[in-house]
């Protein structure tokens, strides 16, 4: 039972939003030019040197997104990773299930939102998130993730 707590206890999740299963494919220019399963392989290597375990998931429906955070909310998770695609300019109901949250959450985009067309400036999520890694390609991810890491030892 109490070894249970300690594995949840050393998870973080990874949540990619809608579009996000093509990377690689799509504008490889503005998201370069790695799929989202190199990237979460990359990130994998990463988080076991920090003895931190991955949970991934993709959707391209909100609700589903917002049901996989109810998950989380279930349990003592060691933080949260989520790149919400369009839906952090569009949805009031993803800003909602994470407010329900209490584990930290980084908010990534692999391109840098602001220098894009001014219906990305704004995120629904900026001002909620524990912070945000915006602009540094697949290497966001795991600057989110150190964050995370960092966050737990404090
Ligand atoms: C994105 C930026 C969003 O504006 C866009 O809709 C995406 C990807 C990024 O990672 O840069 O799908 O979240």
């Amino acid at each position: 039972m109490g070894s249970e707590k300690k594995i949840e206890k050393s998870r973080v999740h990874v949540i990619n939003g809608p579009n996000l299963n093509m990377l690689g494919k799509r504008e490889p220019e503005v998201y370069g030019s790695l799929s989202l399963d190199e990237i979460n392989q990359g990130l994998e290597i990463e988080a076991l040197g920090l003895g931190i375990e991955l949970a991934f998931f993709q959707s391209n429906h909100e609700g589903m997104i917002i049901d996989r955070i109810h998950k989380i909310f279930k349990e003592n998770s060691l933080g949260l990773i989520i790149n919400p695609g369009a839906f952090t300019h569009t949805s009031v109901a993803l800003r909602d299930a994470l407010l329900i949250l209490f584990c930290p959450i980084v908010e990534v985009h692999l391109s840098n939102i602001h220098k894009r067309e001014p219906f990305r400036h704004k995120s629904l999520l900026a001002d909620i998130v524990t912070g945000q890694v915006i602009g540094f390609g697949h290497y966001g991810y795991k600057m989110a993730l150190t964050a995370i890491h960092q966050l737990s030892k404090a």
